[in-house]
């Protein structure tokens, strides 16, 4: 399992090194929820963040993982890539030419990943499943961290398992909103792979640490 904190809800005044507590205890991404406003109701970080973070990325490894829930994604590819990006995630919500924004990440010398969400049918991704590097099933309605995990999302989880089985593709399956150690299991059980958490990462009153460890044990506890 791939874990990427989602930083949205980490402490900003000391951004770098709640972030080095989350990697120090064994989270793999970091993972970056850009939104404007429009595509979503709330507004948070732009490009500038992704460059504050490219020096502790580059000195530990921790590839910076950028989901991007704004209108016309487009306009902004090469600003996060410039800033230090190493995955962009669309919306097919927001992209009216889905194939050509996906191709432009790559010519940007970043991987893909695509997301819908949970509203969305998955039919609405099955074309550009052969150029994605990542499918993100969005287990809550974008815009806030600390939201519920919405329960059908299991089920879509464990049917794009098997499209992709069935297509013989191997994209990474994340699932992005309301993960907890208490659920972690069943989402991976249907098949997910890449785990994005943000308050059960950095809220709470455990320590990041005991967080990732809480995440980590559920995962390895035979019931
Ligand atoms: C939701 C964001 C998520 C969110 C996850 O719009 O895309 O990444 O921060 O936060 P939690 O884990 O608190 O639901
Ligand atoms: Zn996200």
């Amino acid at each position: 399992m791939i874990l990427a904190p989602s930083i949205l809800s980490a402490d900003f005044g000391r951004l770098e090194a709640h972030c080095v507590e989350a990697l120090d205890a064994g989270a793999d991404w970091l993972h970056i929820d850009v939104m404007d406003g429009h595509f979503v109701p709330n507004i948070t970080i732009g490009p500038l963040i992704v460059r504050a973070l490219k020096p502790l990325s580059e000195r530990t490894g921790a590839l910076l993982d950028v989901h991007l829930m704004i209108e016309n994604p487009e306009l902004y590819i090469d600003a996060f890539a410039k800033a230090g990006a190493h995955r962009i995630t669309v919306h097919v919500e927001a992209c009216t030419h889905l194939h050509r924004t996906i191709q432009q990440i790559n010519e940007a010398g970043l991987l893909a990943g695509v997301t819908l969400n949970p509203a969305t049918s998955l039919r609405s991704i099955e074309e550009i499943l052969p150029y994605v590097d990542l499918v993100l099933v969005m287990t809550v309605n974008p815009g806030f961290g600390g939201q519920a995990y919405i329960p059908t999302s299991t089920d879509k989880i464990r049917r794009l398992r098997k499209m992709l089985t069935n297509r013989g593709l191997s994209p990474f399956l994340q699932v992005d909103g309301g993960i907890k150690a208490d659920n972690v299991r069943e989402v991976v059980q249907a098949g997910a792979d890449t785990i994005v958490a943000g308050s059960a990462i950095f809220g709470g009153p455990n320590s990041v640490a005991e967080n990732i460890a809480a995440f980590r044990q559920a995962l390895t506890v035979t019931a």
